[in-house]
């Protein structure tokens, strides 16, 4: 019989993301701080004939289901290195916003490297499958890891970072994508000839973080990258005004964007907060969800949940 196993992977929102000047590689530096929320994808591996992707759920029509989807890249490297053929089936099945600036493509890439291992029994320690991580993507590391992490370099050289409380988001998820490249272009493009600071992690924010404090959460929130993003899709901005009239704490873009983010005070008022961007008129649908949410995990199938 053909086992299959299934990875459960959440969404991200960078709480800071702090941008330096463009690098010869092409890259920029990074002080991102990244923070895994409640919103899940799943991916389930399965041994076929030959490595094809599958997708349901909304936005996959504009996923790629051929080896360029990063879930089939993981899956692709991960053979590589083990002198395997890398013949799998790959469901995803996708709750996190398509090109939204939550790594969702990146979610996927690492639960299909998670996955994988699990299903060969490569046995990858996590070095190993952190190292993978980082050549599929900058943000895919920190997919696996999740929690809360400082990425530096071009965001995949992690620190965990301490979180003491539960923090209470709405997302609001817009119409189509913006291309992350072409956002980080933008940045550079309205920076000119300006001389870009060496990206740093703000102390009160890690502080804020690890006492769990919500409000003071709110007041550091940054994104270097929002400028770019509402220079592309200035309809953004009408998004988060009517999050903040509705009694967000914060908004910000979450990302390269077009996603846009808002701190909520606690669980009610977040729910009030979904209900009134669903009705504004300024996004196709808000989600609430809570963070810290745990990083990569094997879901157990339904005969070992009950053993
Ligand atoms: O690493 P990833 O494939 O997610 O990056 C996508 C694109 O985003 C890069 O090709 C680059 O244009 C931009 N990027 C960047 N600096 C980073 C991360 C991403 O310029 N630190």
């Amino acid at each position: 019989m053909s086992r299959s196993v299934t990875v459960r992977v959440p969404a991200k929102v960078n709480v800071q993301l702090a941008v330096g000047g463009p690098r010869p590689d092409g890259f920029h530096d990074l002080a991102n701080v990244f923070l895994a929320v409640g919103l899940y994808d799943e991916v389930t591996v399965t041994p076929a004939d030959t490595l094809r992707v599958t997708a349901s759920g909304p936005g996959t029509d504009q996923i790629p289901l051929d080896a360029t989807n990063l879930a089939a890249r993981a899956a692709i490297a991960l053979a590589e290195r083990h002198g395997l053929a890398p013949d799998v089936h790959i469901h995803i099945i996708k709750d996190i916003p398509v090109a939204g600036g939550m790594a969702g493509g990146s979610a996927d890439a690492a639960a299909a490297l998670l996955a994988c291992d699990t299903l060969w029994g490569t046995g990858a320690s996590q070095p190993e499958l952190l190292a993978l991580c980082a050549e599929l993507g900058s943000d895919v590391p920190f997919s696996l890891i999740g929690g809360a992490a400082l990425g530096q370099g071009r965001g995949e050289l992690l620190t965990p970072v301490p979180v003491g409380g539960t923090f209470h988001w709405v997302f609001a998820v817009a119409d189509g994508g913006l291309s992350t490249p072409a956002v980080y272009r933008e940045c550079d493009r309205l920076r000119g000839a300006a001389v870009i600071a060496a990206p740093e992690p703000a102390p009160v924010l890690l502080d804020a973080l690890r006492t769990g404090d919500t409000t003071a959460l709110a007041a550091a929130l940054t994104n270097d990258l929002q400028p770019a993003a509402l220079s592309l899709r200035p309809s953004l901005r009408e998004t988060l005004d009517a999050g903040t009239h509705a009694g967000a704490l914060a908004a910000l873009v979450s990302g390269s964007g077009p996603t846009c983010a808002f701190l909520a005070k606690d669980a009610a008022s977040a729910a009030a907060l979904t209900t009134a961007l669903l009705t504004s008129g300024t996004c196709r649908t808000a989600r609430a969800a809570a963070a810290p949410a745990q990083g990569a995990v094997v879901v157990p199938t339904p005969a070992e949940a009950t053993s």
